[in-house]
């Protein structure tokens, strides 16, 4: 992590209004209008932008995900048995591990064989607390199984030579016969490990090794070279940008474009963006603060906007992947908590930022083919948190829940014009929309109102699509801050959502404050 501060709010809220495509002022009405276009069909939306980022990093893989097999804990072989149900439900699609910075002082060779055997070492970018690494390559594997999800290695890059990735990957994807293969096989795993995605190094220009763009591209060139897979395709992935550095995007498109499949965006939404010591808190924050994370949300537009209009100098035929494989919200740490650790709460404000982002990454699924929120239990903009033997589902949980027919779905243009929700020098269109066409042919909605006050009724052309009936879920909750406890764990969960008609070629609903509805035609 190196981070500079971005702009002033002010500043940020104009550039949101004046670049966002999307929607425009709706002129005499307060309501939103939007056309929904089944006539002109886009891209699919890879089921992989909705992955997770697992860390070992505070509680995120050690009593989040793994608690070892002697644990009191209900578990599959070591893994939370609550934990396993609550992410399959999800569906996760692909799990990137082991970080972030935590991956550039990784080495395998410490997380495989007997446990017992197996060295401390002391995790020096998160809290500085004992790694034991219990939790190594083939118990990350046994996650991925057990999920049915697919393997993103984050290989180290910063403080490992490049063979040490290429044994990696020979120990995890070479078929019988090799020294290391039979290594996997003595370690409990015969057949060859599918790693579909490697990354080469994380946040290259910071905690992976402080670098300049072109010295990074150099190291992705030679470390590209020496990543090979045994077991099916697997495609690179180019430590890429962070926010707004263009500069970094150009100069790894133009040097290591053609030995990389994908390049990765970073960008994090902080209430507060002036200083990574003062981001403001998870709960209790004023309304400025729902509406500046709002404007900060929303500006993942313009930073995909922009990477990928340069991914296109380099790669017209959009092949390259955007991988946004680390987003979401950025708080103080929680009262009381390590700070190392990166807890904190998540509320409705959360459900709204996930929701926000999923429809932006929908507008792009021609260029943001991957991505992964930070991170999946107990860090930052989590999915679970635990407590124990305790878990809750955060709001962000129920927003992938509503999310799912997105997955592999074929994603189908809208114009929308909203109304603007304002508080002080914020400004920013209320309503988000997207839309898919399923496999099956089900059209589905996904309407996001973040207003904190306003109920918004909005009205959805179709063009290209008949609708008889509609039924619908929701997430939303009584306070910007409403969000789920141990003692109260379904405090925000979905709910029905029934105040949408559907009749014929017209769609209605009326969106209550602060809420992610989606709505399913027929
Ligand atoms: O997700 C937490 C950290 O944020 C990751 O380790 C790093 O890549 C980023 O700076």
């Amino acid at each position: 992590m190196r981070r500079q501060p971005r702009f002033a709010a002010a500043v940020l809220t104009l550039t949101i209004a004046a670049l966002s495509p999307v929607p425009a002022v709706a002129q005499a009405t307060e309501d939103a209008t939007a056309t929904i276009h089944a006539d002109r069909p886009g891209p699919v939306m890879n089921r992989q932008v909705f992955g997770q980022f697992a860390e070992h990093l505070g509680h995120g893989i050690y009593g989040g995900i793994w608690v070892g097999e002697k644990s009191a804990i209900p578990n599959d072989h070591g893994y939370r048995r609550d934990v396993l149900d609550a992410l399959r439900a999800i569906k996760v699609p692909v799990v990137r591990w082991p970080g972030g910075c935590f991956a550039d002082d990784y080495h395998w060779r410490d997380g495989v064989g007997p446990r017992a055997k197996r060295p401390v070492k002391i995790n020096t970018n998160w809290g500085g607390v004992d790694e034991d690494n219990a939790f190594g390559t083939n118990e990350y594997m046994g996650l991925a199984e057990r999920l049915g999800a697919e393997a993103y290695i984050s290989a180290n890059v910063g403080s490992a030579p490049p063979s040490e990735t290429e044994q990696w990957l020979e120990y995890m994807t070479s078929p019988t016969g090799s020294t290391l293969a039979k290594e996997r096989a003595a370690n409990g795993h015969p057949a060859p490990f599918p790693v579909r995605y490697i990354g080469l190094g994380n946040e290259l220009w910071g905690c992976g090794g402080n670098m300049r763009a072109d010295y990074a591209a150099d190291l992705t060139n030679r470390y590209a070279q020496f990543a090979k897979s045994g077991s099916g395709k697997m495609l690179k992935i180019a430590s890429g940008p962070s926010d707004a550095d263009y500069a970094w995007t150009e100069t790894l498109m133009r040097l290591s474009g053609k030995y990389i499949d994908g390049l990765s965006l970073h960008y994090y939404t902080r209430p507060r963006d002036k200083e990574w010591g003062d981001k403001g808190a998870a709960l209790g924050f004023p309304e400025h603060e729902w509406a500046t994370t709002m404007a900060h949300a929303l500006q993942m537009d313009e930073f995909v906007t922009k990477h990928s209009a340069i991914m296109d100098k380099y790669d017209p035929g959009k092949k390259t992947w955007l991988v946004v494989d680390e987003w979401g919200t950025w708080y103080d740490p929680a009262p009381g908590s390590n700070p190392g650790f990166l807890v904190q709460q998540n509320s409705v404000r959360d459900a709204v930022v996930a929701g926000l982002n999923l429809n932006i990454f929908a507008h792009h699924a021609d260029r943001v083919k991957m991505a992964a929120v930070a991170q999946m239990v107990n860090v930052l903009q989590a999915m679970l948190l635990t407590d124990g033997a305790r878990m809750v589902k955060t709001p962000t949980y129920w927003v992938f829940d509503l999310y799912k027919p997105w997955m592999d779905a074929t994603t189908l243009p809208v114009d929308l014009r909203s109304p603007w929700y304002h508080d002080q020098e914020v400004a920013v269109p209320a309503v988000s929309v997207s839309a898919v066409r399923d496999a099956a042919g089900q059209v589905h909605v996904a309407l996001v109102n973040l207003d904190p006050h306003r109920a918004i009724a909005t009205s959805l052309s179709l063009a290209g699509v008949q609708a008889t009936a509609v039924t619908g879920r929701m997430v939303t909750g009584p306070a910007m801050d409403s969000h789920n406890s141990f003692d109260q764990p379904d405090a925000v969960r979905p709910v029905a959502f029934t105040g949408a008609q559907a009749n014929g070629s017209t769609l209605t609903a009326t969106l209550p404050p602060m809420s992610v509805v989606v709505l399913d035609l027929r």
